[in-house]
């Protein structure tokens, strides 16, 4: 079942660099995010991999909020292939392979193709964003991800002018994914997302291969995923095997399953609830008893004033 892998020595150094840097950065919230790194170290994906994250890398965002421990993060998880329960996905994915990995781009643009990881990663341009990141269930952390602008990506590919949404396709693999060979899966696979262009090429948007200084883990999305911090964190597709450019709105998996509650474009917005629960709060993790460790929701998760204008006009209402 669960294969865990122990902190080796080769683990150590770099781990402990991280946390030198973090509390350079961040000052007291390392403290706090530091506690329990080191415990463990995750299944890696490859050599060559580790290698692109392991060099120096700059910090381009950042918010002076405590970051969330590094437990917290990989243990409390929704990634429905491997299992509804938030601890599913950290017992369950271990095993999984991440190696060799290739990201099949299609549609309207001009570079369609499949193209192995390692060519879309270069170590030069990974840089750390320490985002806020808001579930739709109300609950929150922030994460430091690293990762590269999914627009830097997109230009490369050369999306034509049809190309007005981006879609996005998690692997699809029922020997790897238990969840995906359950008898009645939770939902329809494979998960599925999207972004309007202009979202897709907002400088936020991230495509994320690591996270507190490594590789991501399995459970978290590896090889790569995607990140967009202003919106309910189901827009942020994981483990990401298919990109395809189109004229059209793409189905998501959640507004499939459920259109009423939620929509394709799941803006963080408090004055906007989800049919069954008030989304004007949010429990920033970790949270006890004792400390239910409540705040108030921010429009689009504190983003707006890098991302209001794309959505000025519109009826967030309407357009949920
Ligand atoms: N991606 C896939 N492929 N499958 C999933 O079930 N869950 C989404 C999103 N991406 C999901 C997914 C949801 S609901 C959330 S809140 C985030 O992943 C959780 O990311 P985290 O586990 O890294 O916190």
């Amino acid at each position: 079942m669960t294969k865990v892998k122990r902190l080796t020595e080769n683990d150590v150094t770099p781990k402990a660099a991280y946390l030198n840097r973090r509390r350079f950065l961040a000052g007291g919230a390392a403290l706090l995010g530091g506690a329990t790194i080191g415990a463990e170290a995750w299944a890696r994906p490859a050599d060559w991999m580790l290698q692109q994250v392991k060099q120096e890398w700059p910090t381009t965002y950042r918010v002076d909020e405590a970051i969330t421990p590094e437990y917290d993060a990989t243990h409390y998880n929704n990634y429905y292939e491997f299992g509804t329960g938030k601890n599913d996905p950290v017992r369950n994915s271990q095993n999984f392979r991440t190696d060799p990995w290739s990201v099949q781009v299609s549609g309207a643009c001009n570079n369609p193709g499949t193209y192995a990881l390692e060519d879309l990663i270069k170590a030069k341009d990974l840089e750390e964003r320490i985002y806020r990141f808001r579930c739709v269930e109300a609950w929150s952390m922030v994460i430091p991800w690293l990762g590269f602008p999914l627009a830097d990506l997109i230009k490369r590919l050369d999306p034509t002018s049809d190309a007005k949404y981006v879609a996005f396709e998690t692997l699809v693999d029922r020997d790897q994914f238990p969840n995906q060979r359950a008898l009645r899966p939770a939902i329809p696979y494979p998960y599925i997302e999207g972004l309007r262009m202009d979202e897709a090429m907002n400088p936020l948007t991230l495509m994320a291969v690591g996270m507190y200084g490594e590789t991501l883990p399995n459970q978290n999305g590896a090889p790569i995923r995607l990140v967009v911090p202003w919106k309910y964190g189901f827009k942020s597709i994981k483990a990401i095997v298919r990109i395809h450019f189109t004229n059209e709105e793409p189905p998501t998996t959640w507004s499939n399953a459920a259109p009423r509650e939620y929509g394709f474009y799941a803006n963080v917005n408090p004055t906007v609830d989800h049919p069954r629960w008030s989304q004007a709060t949010e429990r920033r993790l970790p949270t006890s008893f004792f400390n239910p460790n409540v705040i108030d929701t921010l429009m689009f998760n504190g983003y707006e004033e890098e991302v209001a204008h794309l959505y000025a006009g519109m009826d967030l209402r309407r357009f949920y």
